[in-house]
Order: C-alpha cells, then structure tokens, then sequence
C-alpha cells in the first residue's frame, strides 16, 4: 500500500499544501516548528479518522481559520482509494471513502494502513500503562474491526457503570441496579481480554525474532500480556471491589486498567532496562506492528517515522532502514545530510518552511 498524494488545507500551520509522493522513501526536512510532523498528523488524520497528538478535533484547524481540509489518494495494488476530511469549527468532522459518507469511524480503518514511530513511542516501554493501552488499541483497531466495536462498547458500558456507582453514593437503592452494567461490562471486558491475549502472543512471536536480530542474539525479548482480571474472575472481583469501586465512584478492575510489559532476558525493561534495551524493545514492537499487518492484511502499511532516526545510534538506524526496504516511508527530521546518506535508494526530499512545502531537486 503507498500514499500517492496528499493535499492539505488549513491543518495546524499547513495552509494549502499538495504533495505527491515517492513510492518508496520520502524525507521531511526543516527547521524546528515549520509543519512537518503536521504532515504526518495530516497523514494519520486521514488514516484513523482522528490525531495522535489531540483528542480535540478542532484544535487541528488553523488558528486564522473555521475549516481544514484533507483528502488522500491512496493506492493498494489495482486498487486506488480517496479519503476526505473535513473539519469545521463548529460542527462535527466529516469523512468520506470515495465521496461516500463514513458513518462509522471502524468503516474507514482499513483504506490506509499505517504505522507511525514517534519520538514518545522510544519510551513506550518506561511509560505508564495507559501508553502501552494506546499503542495495543490503535494497533487493534486498524487490524479489527470486530476489535473496535468491542472497545468502544465496552467504554460506553464502564462510563455507565462510573456514573451509575456515583449516583448510588447518593442513594444506596440504586446498588440493585449495578448488575445491569456488570454484565454488559464482563461481556464486552471478556472479548477484549482474549483478543488482547491473542495480538499480544502473535507481536511477542515477531518482535522476539527482530530484537535477537538487533541484538546479535545475546539477549531475549518476550512481550506479555498483564490482563486487570483474568476474564474467568472478573465477575468475582466485581463483587469484590464493589463497595470499593462505589467509595471512590470508579471501576477498578477490568480491561482498562491492562497493561503489557516487555521482558529482557526475563526481566521487565520498565525496571531493570537500560535507556537504549527500553528503545530497542519499542523499535522491535513497532517494526513487529508492520510485520503482522503484512500477515494478516496482504499488504504494507505505510511507515511514519517522526524524527525518531536521529534518536537510534548508528546500528539501529542501518538496521531499521534495512528492514524497511520495501514500504513506503515518511520521514521527517531536522538535517538530511547523514539520513540520505544512509537511505541510498530511492529517494524524494521536500523542505518544509513556515507550512509550505517545496521539492528539493
Ligand atoms: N491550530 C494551529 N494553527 C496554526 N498553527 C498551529 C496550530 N497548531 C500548531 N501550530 C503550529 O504549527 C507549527 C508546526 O508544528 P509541527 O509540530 O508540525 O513542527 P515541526 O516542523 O514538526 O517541528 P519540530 O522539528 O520542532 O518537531 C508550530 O509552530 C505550531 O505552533
Ligand atoms: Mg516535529
């Protein structure tokens, strides 16, 4: 799969931008603050129908500005695709797949795959459990959409269930009323638990193989599932906590509270990894997330990699372009000089100033 172009219309400091790229690496280059990684958001927009660094779909639109405007042509062998975003200040964000209407945001998953690597996703592995959730969700999200239905419903479910267990500090009749919500939690929490169990085993398999790749084969990379509550004891831990979970008006078990942990030679990088082990188990679980799209989608997904290269050492940068040879990449960085160097290859450099883009000879 390759982005062919790509054309931006008031997003962030991107004023009205048109680009068309190369099918195999395409460098991003400019000063700090100039709109680069904004391509990249403007990329992952289109992709998963929201931005990785906002949950506030307006705070995307220029400052100056009441709309932005995205739209990218997509191509996955004979097939070619157009996505439409549009963004209004004051209404809600409206996406279309070939000038048809996306109702659902799971029906647009799945046009553009892509993978991105940001500069926080090196420390995926020392961050809380909530980035480790995020990582897993978006990555299941894109592959299932089975997966995020199941995710959303279960969210809707445990928001009721918070305000319902809030309601009850108030007046304690309401209790009887909790094993509605209970069910519906365990029911949705159950699916999400196996699904988890299951993307984790298979990215654990990849990622294993990569990092002995990386690391000469001195050390073991395993990444576990930590399930909240295993799903045969949610229910009881329900009950359990329940005078808890009503004392603080908050559900303290279930898939929300997951976490996944990555283990060197045993050990849990959070705790005993150094700097670079922790970034080298991000780059293995990142670069595994391309490989089962591979497996499980027939196709590649296109790679986003935002100023991450200038943070690997030598090594792990030749190792990570090597691996990538044949997918389409979006890179962007502050200095080409060492970075082209080290891609060969074919290659298309455009130079980002001040939200416009130009191509570079
Ligand atoms: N809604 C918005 N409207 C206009 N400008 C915005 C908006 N949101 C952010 N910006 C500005 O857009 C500019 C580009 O940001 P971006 O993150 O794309 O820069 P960058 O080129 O990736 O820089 P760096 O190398 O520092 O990562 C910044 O100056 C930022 O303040
Ligand atoms: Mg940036």
């Amino acid at each position: 799969m390759r982005i062919d172009k790509l054309s931006v219309d008031n997003f962030r400091n991107l004023k009205n931008v048109y680009i068309e790229f190369n099918k195999n690496i395409n460098i991003f280059y400019g000063d700090n603050a100039q709109g680069k990684t904004s391509i990249l958001e403007s990329i992952y927009f289109c992709a998963t129908g929201r931005s990785h660094k906002t949950h506030i779909d307006k705070s995307v639109i220029n400052f100056d500005e009441n709309e932005a405007h995205l739209q990218v042509f997509v191509y996955d062998d004979t097939i070619y695709d157009k996505i439409d975003v549009h963004l209004k200040k004051d209404l809600k964000k409206g996406i279309a797949v070939n000038n048809m209407t996306v109702r659902k945001i799971g029906e647009l998953f799945g046009v553009l795959h892509i993978v991105l690597f940001a500069p926080e996703d090196l420390s995926l592995v020392k961050s809380g459990p909530s980035v480790r959730r995020k990582f897993l969700d978006l990555e299941m999200c894109q592959l299932s959409k089975i997966y995020y239905y199941d995710l959303k419903q279960y969210y809707k479910v445990l928001k009721q269930r918070n305000n319902l267990l809030k309601d009850i500090q108030k007046n304690n009749e309401l209790r009887e009323t909790l094993f509605v919500w209970d069910s519906q939690l365990i029911e949705f929490g159950i699916k999400l638990i196996r699904h988890r169990k299951k993307f984790v085993e298979s990215i654990s398999k990849i990622a294993y193989v990569i990092h002995k790749d990386i690391t000469g084969k001195k050390e073991c990379l395993d990444i576990v599932y930590k399930p909240s509550v295993f799903e045969n004891e949610f229910e009881k831990k329900l009950v359990k906590y329940r005078d808890k979970d009503i004392f603080y008006g908050s559900t303290s078990i279930g898939p929300h509270k997951d976490d996944i942990a990555f283990l060197i030679n045993g050990f849990d990088a959070k705790d005993y990894g150094s700097q670079g082990q922790q970034r080298t188990a991000a780059l293995c679980a990142k670069l595994a997330e391309i490989e089962i799209i591979e497996k499980e989608k027939n196709t590649s997904p296109v790679l986003l990699l935002d100023d991450v290269l200038s943070e690997l050492d030598e090594k792990r940068q030749s190792f990570l372009l090597e691996r990538i040879k044949d997918t389409q990449v979006i890179i962007t960085c502050t200095g080409i000089e060492e970075i082209i160097k080290k891609t060969g290859g074919n290659v298309r450099l455009f130079f980002v100033e001040n939200g416009t883009v130009s191509i570079l000879p």
